[in-house]
């Protein structure tokens, strides 16, 4: 049990740390250069987040669970006030105090959304409750699903406009993912009732489709970028950071498919 709880810390803490690290590029890159106060929060929260991720890779399976307690707890301040900076420029973003910074607020909410997931699961492990499966399996893709329907629009606003075929298609994930977010808050609101085993089923096989067909535009556009091939604002590690993200689904709906299949059926 202290093995599994280590090794489950230990993933989330290498994944998401790395993501708050990139977030504090993009947005640093996204400020103004008069704004050097914000410029110097977001390079401390790049070092930060950057230590952590190396003591994450340091420490391992066998490390003692009492000090990876500790250190979710840590990690987990650390995420709580990233979330809080976040919060700030998304303030300071939507009261017109930064006329011409170049972060969508949407993107700016969206980074902070995922830092809060993040701060979350490191308390729902340090307090050992993790949510029963068919909560859990509503509930995350409930969160996911948003995330990717945001990363489809980033995509469409920040390739250039002339991209009319890409543009296009990042509009029609936009709208599949929608969708599929108002299918899962209607799963979610017939619950109980709705977590039944072929239903959760149905359920985690058509995100999966989606999903999939959503990394594959995202490995292409980053392929085209990283090679120069199309006109776009786009940082090649956003384009790679979104991929990732999208990858991290799969492996969860993944995980999910696997939970369900030992459940028997009622
Ligand atoms: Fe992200
Ligand atoms: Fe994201």
């Amino acid at each position: 049990m202290s093995n599994a709880f280590v090794a489950r810390s230990l993933d989330e803490i290498r994944f998401w740390s790395r993501i708050m690290k990139e977030h504090s590029l993009f947005l640093k890159l996204g400020f103004r250069c008069e704004d050097t106060q914000l410029i110097n929060e977001a390079n401390q929260f790049y070092s930060t987040f950057e230590g952590i991720e190396r003591q994450s890779h340091a420490f391992t399976v066998g490390t003692d669970p009492e000090q990876i307690r500790r250190f979710n707890v840590e990690v987990q301040n650390a995420a709580t006030h990233i979330w809080a900076f976040k919060r700030k420029i998304l303030g300071l973003v939507l009261s017109c105090k930064m006329p011409g910074a170049n972060n969508f607020p949407l993107l700016i909410d969206h980074t902070s959304r995922e830092a809060n997931y993040f701060r979350n699961r490191l308390n729902e492990l340090n307090s050992g409750q993790l949510e029963p499966l068919p909560d859990a399996i509503i509930d995350e893709n409930v969160f996911f699903l948003r995330i990717m329907a945001d990363h489809a629009k980033f995509i469409g606003h920040l390739l250039d406009p002339s991209e009319r075929q890409l543009v296009e298609q990042a509009r029609n994930f936009s709208n599949d993912f929608d969708q599929l977010l108002f299918q899962a808050r209607d799963l979610e609101s017939m619950r109980p009732q709705s977590q039944t085993l072929p239903m959760l089923n149905q359920f985690l096989d058509q995100n999966r489709v989606s999903v999939k067909s959503l990394r594959d535009f995202k490995k292409t556009a980053k392929d085209l970028i990283e090679s120069c091939r199309i006109k776009s604002i786009i940082h090649p590690l956003l384009a790679d950071h979104v991929f990732r993200e999208a990858e991290r689904f799969l492996a969860i709906i993944d995980m999910f498919e696997q939970s369900l299949s030992s459940v028997k059926p009622r």
